[in-house]
């Protein structure tokens, strides 16, 4: 009878870490992505490289996700789910036209803060280049 709890509860423990431990690897996303538009994309495509885990080192979840209720943008909170840009920003959405492309958003978001960390620092000049985020094609 004790040895079978003691084998309850060490299972119990077991699958407990194993799953915090999946849980805490999903939750923060992959390190790199290769960011594509899938819905509205240009005709020819234009890929941009994407180190998440190196921007989540200095910047906040909320800088950059968000949801979304009665087509309000509502702020990210903890354990929130998290849906790609496209899902929400994308034509047939009825968002307000400068926000109804992957393109629009990336470029306000992503674009919006390389281009004022490079005028605030100068040495920091090419955050805002094509070519930082769409790699030229070998
Ligand atoms: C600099 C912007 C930025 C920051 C900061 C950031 N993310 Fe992301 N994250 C993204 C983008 C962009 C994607 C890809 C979304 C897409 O494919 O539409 C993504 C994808 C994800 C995904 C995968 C979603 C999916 O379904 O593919 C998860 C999970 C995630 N992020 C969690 C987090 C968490 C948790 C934090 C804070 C610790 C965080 N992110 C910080 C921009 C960011
Ligand atoms: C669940 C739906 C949803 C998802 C997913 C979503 N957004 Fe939004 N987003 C909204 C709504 C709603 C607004 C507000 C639109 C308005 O002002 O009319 C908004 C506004 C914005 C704005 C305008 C500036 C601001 O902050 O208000 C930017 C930029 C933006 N989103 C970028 C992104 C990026 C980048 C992603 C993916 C990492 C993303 N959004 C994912 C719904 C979403
Ligand atoms: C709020 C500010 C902010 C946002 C939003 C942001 N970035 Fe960045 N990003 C930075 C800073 C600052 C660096 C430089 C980090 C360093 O050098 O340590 C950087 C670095 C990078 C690099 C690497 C450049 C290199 O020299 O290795 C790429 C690629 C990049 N960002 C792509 C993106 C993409 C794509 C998005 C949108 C999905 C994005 N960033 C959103 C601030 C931001
Ligand atoms: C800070 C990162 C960043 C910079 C700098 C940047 N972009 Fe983007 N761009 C993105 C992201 C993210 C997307 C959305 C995902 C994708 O590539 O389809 C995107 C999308 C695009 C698309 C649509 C691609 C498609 O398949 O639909 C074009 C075209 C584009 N960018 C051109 C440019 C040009 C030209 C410049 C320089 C003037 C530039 N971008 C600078 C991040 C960036």
């Amino acid at each position: 009878m004790k040895k079978t709890l003691i084998c309850a509860t060490a299972l119990a423990f077991l699958t407990c870490v194993a799953f915090t431990g999946s849980a805490f690897a999903t939750e923060k996303g992959p390190a790199d992505i290769t960011l594509e538009s899938t819905i509205d994309k240009a005709k020819k495509a234009k890929p941009a490289i994407f180190p998440h885990a190196k921007h989540q080192e200095t910047l906040k979840c909320t800088d950059c996700h968000h949801g979304a209720a009665d087509g309000k943008k509502v702020d990210y909170t903890d354990g929130m789910k998290i849906e790609k840009c496209e899902s929400c920003h994308n034509k047939a959405a009825g968002m307000p036209k400068k926000l109804e492309t992957f393109k629009a958003v990336a470029h306000a978001n992503c674009k919006g803060c390389h281009s004022a960390t490079a005028k605030a620092d100068p040495s920091k000049a090419a955050l805002k280049k094509c070519a930082t985020c769409h790699p030229k094609k070998k």
